[in-house]
């Protein structure tokens, strides 16, 4: 069984407003990208890992998760493209190229830095276990709305039935291949709704608050107290 992880790192990480790639901000010295990549080895089934780098920092990712990995070509690092799904689709066909073996894929944000290994591991197992697409989710805490283009609610879906959708998503290889070929240039938001598209089931497994995704300053400080609590 291939498990390959691809990271998409290649956002400008602007509403950070840290002045370099997300991925690189470092928290408590280590760059949220490290802490991604180490915590999908750390579940102990994934194989190899290729990140999609903003395309002027390549040389810099690859030095910072050089020591992730020593010697034996684990992490790879790809330039990214314009939109996420972009970075997505060239870390994909780089992993197919290089890893022929590969049967199940990853994808997991770079900015889901404090991703637990055991949600890495449900994920890849229900996987293996024969559904084509894995994601893992929390239950809604607000009520949310639907609005429209003037901000007038239009719509109150019933909260019990809505989930949050973390990373890392989990599918057989060939059919996210075939989910990103059908919606060339779609600037997807994640690969399950790529998935969807296509009319294969997506199957959910519990998320953990850990994995919540670094966007803001507010984030940052939130995963600096984490932190401070574990020792990490
Ligand atoms: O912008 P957002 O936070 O939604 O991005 C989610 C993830 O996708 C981040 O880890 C970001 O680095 C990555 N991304 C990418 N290529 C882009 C835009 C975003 O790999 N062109």
């Amino acid at each position: 069984m291939g498990v390959v992880a691809l990271v998409p790192a290649a956002g400008r990480g602007e509403r950070l407003g840290y002045g370099m790639p997300k991925a690189l901000v470092p928290v408590d010295g280590v760059p949220l990208l490290v802490r991604a990549v180490r915590g999908l080895l750390d579940s102990g089934c994934v194989r190899h890992v290729v990140i999609a780098a903003p395309a002027s920092d390549v040389d810099n990712v690859n030095t910072v998760t050089a020591p992730l990995a020593p010697a034996d070509g684990a992490v790879h690092v790809v330039p990214g493209g314009a939109e996420r799904s972009d970075s997505v689709r060239l870390a994909l066909e780089h992993a197919l190229r290089e890893f022929p073996g590969t049967s199940i894929v990853l994808v997991h944000d770079a900015a889901r830095a404090f991703t637990p290994p055991t949600v890495v591991k449900a994920v890849v197992d229900a996987v293996a276990a024969g559904h084509p697409a894995v994601i893992p989710v929390l239950p809604v805490a607000d009520t949310v709305k639907e609005v429209d283009a003037g901000g007038v609610v239009i719509a109150t879906p019933d909260r019990s039935a809505l989930r949050v959708v973390q990373t890392p998503q989990g599918f057989d290889a060939a059919v996210l291949l075939r989910a990103h070929e059908a919606a060339p240039g779609l600037a997807a938001t994640d690969d399950a709704g790529l998935v969807e598209r296509l009319g294969v089931p997506v199957v959910t497994v519990p998320g953990h608050q850990d994995a919540m995704k670094i966007t803001t300053k507010f984030d940052l400080a939130v995963a600096e107290a984490l932190l401070a609590g574990t020792g990490g």
